[in-house]
């Protein structure tokens, strides 16, 4: 990858639109733990390893993995909080590390599970605060901040102490917080745990206008698969610090050998139903039965064969849905 070119204001030979990069980084951790009375082990944990990808200008790419994998640590190398240990990162052209700062001025963060909201205050201070920080100009900070106000369905909330805001007030808080600089980048680190749906679906909806209207680039990490079904198109998948799938969404159906569901009701509540291999139950709840076979392997002798067996008063069947899949690459990965 080349530099962009310096003092012309012209970009040379960089690739097309990259507006995030990353090639090759690594972060390793050293640990150092107690094992005994004056007894430490140093451990090394190698949180992002040999991590490669480029996000274009206005993209807004999903970013999951199973826990410890690496999320957050990458966010953080990408806002500058984190120094990598290897490798080489830029955005906007940016080192974050080096230029923290100046970087600060173009990108916004959301760490749902961390408030960057003061705490004891009302909601509008924190906002005055950024205003100042930021040194927005403000017919520009109140130009946005209306605009945010409106979206996010603030108005009654400025006043309010931030302790005293439910969870998804809060985290609308958090995002508006996020935005008032104008950012070009936003790095949204589950933005909607612990929301319920009507939360959650808020908090979508603004995503996708800011996608659609503002042309945001935005990286964003979640457990709720359901946030990336509604808002990306592209998803990358990273396990161990390592990416092992970067690509649409639609493509993660396909990686690895998709199961399909059949969900079995029955008259009364029964051991798991005997069911002929590879098909199997995965789940029992009640007199409701979950089994799983493989996609590519008509329902019809299953369910002639179970309805046969067993009282079924229901059945339906449920195509493969991602949270599934990406379980499996899981499963498959840690026996590999
Ligand atoms: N400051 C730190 N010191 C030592 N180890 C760390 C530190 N931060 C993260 N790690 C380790 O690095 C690995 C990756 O952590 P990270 O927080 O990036 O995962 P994550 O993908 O965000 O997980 P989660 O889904 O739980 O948020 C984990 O093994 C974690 O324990
Ligand atoms: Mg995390």
């Amino acid at each position: 990858m080349t530099e962009t070119g310096t003092g012309s204001g012209t970009v040379t030979d960089t690739v097309a639109d990259a507006f995030i990069e990353v090639d090759r980084v690594e972060k390793v951790f050293d640990v150092r733990r107690r094992t005994g009375f004056l007894k430490r082990e140093r451990r090394q944990v190698r949180a992002v390893d040999a991590l490669s990808f480029t996000v274009a200008r206005g993209e807004m790419v999903g970013y999951i993995g199973p826990n410890g994998a690496g999320k957050s640590t990458t966010i953080k190398m990408l806002t500058g909080i984190l120094t990598p240990s290897g490798g080489r990162l830029r955005v906007a052209g940016i080192d974050p590390a080096r230029e923290r700062t100046r970087l600060a001025h173009r990108i916004g963060v959301v760490f749902g599970q961390r408030t960057t909201l003061w705490w004891d205050l009302p909601l509008i201070d924190s906002y005055r605060l950024a205003h100042r920080m930021y040194r927005i100009p403000d017919a520009r900070y109140r130009e946005i901040l209306d605009r945010l106000v409106e979206l996010l369905d603030l108005g009654a909330l400025l006043d309010v102490p931030v302790r005293q805001l439910s969870l998804g007030q809060r985290m609308r808080g958090d995002i508006a917080a996020a935005l008032l600089h104008d950012p070009e980048v936003l790095y949204l680190d589950e933005p909607t745990i612990g929301l319920d749906v009507v939360s959650k679906a808020r908090v979508r909806e603004f995503l996708r206008g800011l996608r659609d209207e503002r042309g945001t680039t935005v990286l964003l990490t979640t457990h709720d698969l359901q946030d990336i079904e509604q808002l990306c198109s592209r998803v990358m998948v990273i396990d161990h610090g390592r990416l092992m799938y970067d690509g649409p969404l639609a493509g993660l159906h396909e990686a690895g050998e998709s199961e399909r569901t059949l969900v079995l009701d029955l008259e009364r509540e029964l051991p798991p139903v005997d069911a002929p291999p590879p098909a199997r139950v995965v789940r029992v709840e009640g007199p409701r039965q979950w089994l799983a076979f493989p996609a590519s392997a008509s329902a019809a002798p299953l369910v002639a064969r179970l309805a046969a067996e067993y009282p079924l008063v229901d059945l339906s069947v449920r195509e493969p849905d991602i949270e599934a899949v990406i379980a499996r690459m899981y499963e498959e990965r840690a026996s590999a």
